[in-house]
């Protein structure tokens, strides 16, 4: 392949003659320091180039060297606990040879080629094997079992299988056709990779956060939508669910957001325990990491790094989840190369394939059979954060993502200001999931759960309504039994749908637990109004005994939190009969 020439560069795009043979998508070197770039066009022998790191320095006349093939990443045994640049080179291995601040054109191999893995074959030699057969195992950091897989578009007869300690990339067997098989595959990151079927998920994907866990739960393999403007908490979902949420793997992606951001969560998620599997949170995550300070165009191949990687899990027969904070830097980035490419602009200046190119991003998540024997199925869950500017939904990059998500988490600015974390919206979110994650957490946690789901949001909906009403009419204005509802679903917001994420004893909430706070208040709400009915007048104090009868049981340990809630019911029993002889 013989080299371009630079002729030109602008900000993150270049333009190339030489390149007449040039693929889409194929990466490229650019100049001495060998920038990574990646052909974006070609018109007869010019190509545009999308540079993935800053061009300060690229000359005229620089030389464009082809790789001949498009962006892709070793995906093997050493991803699990990796810190990777948008581009998939682990930030230590770049520290090591560079320092603090990265150089420009450093390479550095995804999967750490000294580090030794023990694998165990579960296949013969000479056994017909195809795409997605389980060769054998690596047994990986918090016992995590890696299985080792035949890539996609490969079939035949084993002529070799060798168990033994080895390298990621090292060859461990051979196909008849000569094909070599490697603990590691490579694949291009913006190609979807294949699975035999689409599944339904009958599982929700539990998120430790009781407000999405029963007003608006997703399942495994759906996708949400997590809108708000700065400071409303996204970053803190995204975290708490890395952190909490039931999964096997959890691939975060930090796009385009504050640095100081990312060196926390390496921080905490280095030291935190997963509460079930007592190992480092660490060991199951995958950390992409693309601040706001690194080039731009790598932000969007950041995105699909990250998806490939779950999807790789996916296929071993595990729950992945993606956690991108946030896809509005995403589209940002492709805002910038599209205007760049003086593309014609849509909405905002946003490319006109915007809403397709966020479809197919969406499209990655999903419950799946995984090709090959054994049969097994897997998931990508994908959470999604996006910021729209002020907050407004109307924004193009929102809308987008609203069309394809199963849910939306709308994060509110008021209840942030208000300090009533997570934000959530409660009558602007939904959740297309609700009805079939209602089976399962009805069959696995407790038959009432569809019905106190419904008498839940049947509260805050007329929660709402008697405020406005309130705000006209003034709050002595309204009848006792109102007055009772309006204090029922303070007590909610505060003790059911209120979670801190630094509160290490309510962090995360099983469904257990979340299902005991809600019936817990729900029944403080009926007593009351039994109360009522039987002549009682309605008085704050008396609820206030309550809330904190209830904040103690929301701070006890989940195991115990179905004998606190039998003992509160029996406190507020007994305090219906002393009301009624008042
Ligand atoms: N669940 C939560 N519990 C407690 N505090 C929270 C929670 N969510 C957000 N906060 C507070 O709000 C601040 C901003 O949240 P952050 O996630 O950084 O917002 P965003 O990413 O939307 O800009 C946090 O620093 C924290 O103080
Ligand atoms: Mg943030």
């Amino acid at each position: 392949m013989t080299p371009g020439t630079i002729t030109r560069v602008v900000g993150a795009l270049a333009q190339a003659t030489g390149m007449r043979d040039a693929q889409l998508n194929e990466l490229v070197r650019v100049g001495d320091a060998k920038l990574l770039a990646e052909v974006l066009r070609i018109r007869g022998d010019e190509a545009t180039l999308q540079v993935f790191e800053e061009t300060n320095g690229v000359s005229l006349e620089a030389r464009v060297i082809r790789e001949g093939l498009p962006l892709s990443v070793d995906l093997g045994p050493g991803l699990l606990g990796a810190v990777l640049d948008g581009v998939g080179r682990p930030l230590s291995a770049l520290a090591a040879q560079s320092g603090d601040f990265i150089s420009p054109g450093a390479v550095a191999p995804t999967l750490d080629p000294s580090q030794r893995f023990t694998f165990r074959p579960t296949r013969a030699v000479g056994a017909p094997v195809g795409e997605g057969d389980v060769l054998g195992t690596v047994p990986e950091r918090g016992g995590f079992e890696h299985r080792i897989m035949v890539p996609p578009g490969h079939r035949g007869v084993l002529r070799t299988l060798d168990g033994g300690v080895f390298g990621a990339t090292d060859a461990v067997g051979e196909l008849d056709d000569g094909t070599v098989l490697r603990l590691s595959q490579r694949w291009p990151v913006r190609r979807p990779r294949p699975s035999t079927t689409r599944l339904a998920s009958d599982r929700p994907f539990l998120t430790g956060q009781r407000v999405f866990d029963l007003l608006f739960p997703v399942s495994e393999g759906g996708t949400v939508a997590v809108p708000g403007g700065f400071g409303t908490g996204k970053t803190v979902i995204e975290q708490s669910l890395a952190k909490f949420a039931e999964a096997d793997v959890i691939v975060y992606v930090g796009c385009g957001e504050r640095g100081n951001e990312m060196a926390e969560v390496l921080h905490e998620f280095g030291s935190l325990r997963d509460p079930r599997s007592g190992h480092p949170v660490l060991d199951r995550t995958v950390l992409v990491v693309n601040t706001s300070n690194m080039p731009v165009a790598a932000r969007e191949a950041s995105t699909y790094l990250g998806l490939t990687i779950a999807e790789y899990f996916r296929d071993m027969g595990y729950r992945a989840a993606v956690m991108a904070d946030s896809l509005s830097r995403w589209a940002e980035a492709l805002r910038e190369i599209g205007s760049r490419l003086q593309e014609m602009p849509g909405e905002e200046g946003y490319p006109t394939y915007l809403a397709s190119r966020a479809a197919k991003l969406h499209e990655r998540a999903g419950c799946v059979r995984c090709l090959g024997a054994p049969e097994r199925s897997g998931s990508v869950t994908l959470v999604a954060a996006v910021s729209p500017p002020g907050g407004d939904f109307s924004d193009p990059v929102t809308q987008a993502c609203l069309r394809v998500a199963g849910a939306l988490w709308a994060l509110d600015p008021e209840l942030a200001h208000q300090r009533q974390f997570p934000a959530v919206d409660a009558m602007t979110s939904y959740s297309l999931y609700s009805e079939s994650m209602e089976r399962w957490f009805g069959a696995h946690v407790d038959a009432r759960w569809a019905e106190t789901r419904a008498s839940l949001l049947a509260l805050l909906q007329r929660d709402v309504e008697l405020r406005e009403v309130a705000s006209v009419v003034g709050h002595d204005a309204l009848s006792d039994a109102d007055r009772l509802l309006l204090a029922a679903a303070a007590l909610v917001r505060e003790l059911v749908l209120g979670q801190s994420a630094f509160d290490t004893n309510d962090a995360c909430s099983s469904p257990g637990k979340t299902f005991q706070l809600a019936r817990a208040s729900l029944d403080i709400l009926a007593r009351g109004n039994d109360a009522l009915a039987a002549g009682v007048a309605f008085v704050d104090l008396e609820l206030d005994v309550t809330r904190r009868a209830l904040a103690s049981l929301r701070d006890c340990a989940p195991e115990q939190a179905p004998e606190r809630a039998a003992e509160l019911a029996r406190r507020i029993e007994a305090l219906a009969p002393e009301r009624k002889k008042a």
